[in-house]
């Protein structure tokens, strides 16, 4: 079974990397092709498609049997395939749009609905997070060898910093994060927005953060960066600590010493109205 894990998560991240490489190809060479696709905000651009065409051929050359589930191609094969990958060929498409550095390639395996191989390719910093369940969860930099990642050891809400995002829905829900956004900045040092949901996972992963939830999501935003993140020893659930189902749209992913804590607030956050109390 490992070396199987093994040879899938070679396979992704060929596939990452070639992803990857079209990326830096298009970067800041997009804006003839920049599209809206239905909301306001919601981009997708040559690179994404770019991206997507070199990693679905990939795979559809090394495994045709399985299942895909890929954003701008949507679902390819049987989706109730015992294998089904969910790719994400550009992740932070608004970041890239504008030439801000905080996208990556985002490639998770789920066998029978749950992550287990995962691949994220920051192609800007060229670097390269990976991690197959029971094999551990590693960055490599600049291509140079592979070190071990760890979540970070911070324990206390009050000193930890946090990452979040907002969903392109966001004007036509009241239901948009602000008010989180907003409650979480008063009790952590701090919170982060990005852009782009599968570089979260990978620096909560990491140590760089502690924690980061958001709503909106769809499994190819965050495959890869569940089991790279499991791996590196942190915890992933529902918002009210309870098992994560990938379809959600929601995800609590911390370092699992402040999981309890920010699932806590996250369930009792005030209202915006509140706030000019504070
Ligand atoms: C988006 C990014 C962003 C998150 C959005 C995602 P995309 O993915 O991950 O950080 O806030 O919810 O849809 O559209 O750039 O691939
Ligand atoms: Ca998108
Ligand atoms: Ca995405
Ligand atoms: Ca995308």
């Amino acid at each position: 079974m490992k070396e199987q894990l093994q040879s899938f998560l070679d396979i992704a991240t060929e596939a990452a990397l070639a992803g990857g490489a079209e990326l830096q190809r298009y970067l800041g060479k997009i804006e003839d092709s920049i599209i809206e696709k239905g909301r306001p905000g919601d981009l997708v651009t040559a690179a994404d498609k770019a991206s997507e065409a070199v990693i679905l051929d990939i795979f559809s050359r090394h495994l045709p049997q399985h299942a895909i589930l890929s954003e701008e191609s949507g679902e390819l094969g049987n989706q109730d395939n015992k294998y089904l990958w969910a790719i994400d060929p550009l992740d932070g498409t608004t970041n890239f749009a504008h030439q801000y550095p905080a996208f990556a390639v985002s490639i998770g395996l789920l066998i029978d609905g749950v992550p287990e191989v995962g691949v994220i390719y920051d192609p800007f910093h060229n670097e390269l997070f990976r991690a197959a369940k029971g094999l551990g969860a590693t960055c490599e930099f600049n291509s140079a060898s592979r070190s071990p990642i760890r979540v970070s050891q911070t324990n206390e809400l009050s000193k930890s910093l946090l990452v979040t995002g907002f969903a392109y829905d966001r004007r036509e829900t009241s239901d948009n994060n602000y008010a989180e956004f907003c409650y979480f900045t008063h009790l952590t040092q701090g919170v982060r927005r990005s852009g782009s949901a599968s570089l979260d996972l990978a620096h909560v992963a990491c140590g760089r953060v502690d924690g980061y939830w958001e709503r909106g999501l769809s499994p190819w935003d965050i495959a890869a960066g569940i089991i790279i993140l499991r791996e590196a020893g942190g915890m992933v659930t529902a918002y009210d600590n309870s098992p994560l189902n990938i379809s959600s749209g929601r995800i609590l992913a911390t370092n699992g010493h402040i999981h309890n804590a920010v699932s806590k607030e996250l369930m009792n956050t005030p209202p915006l109205s509140s706030w000019g109390e504070h």
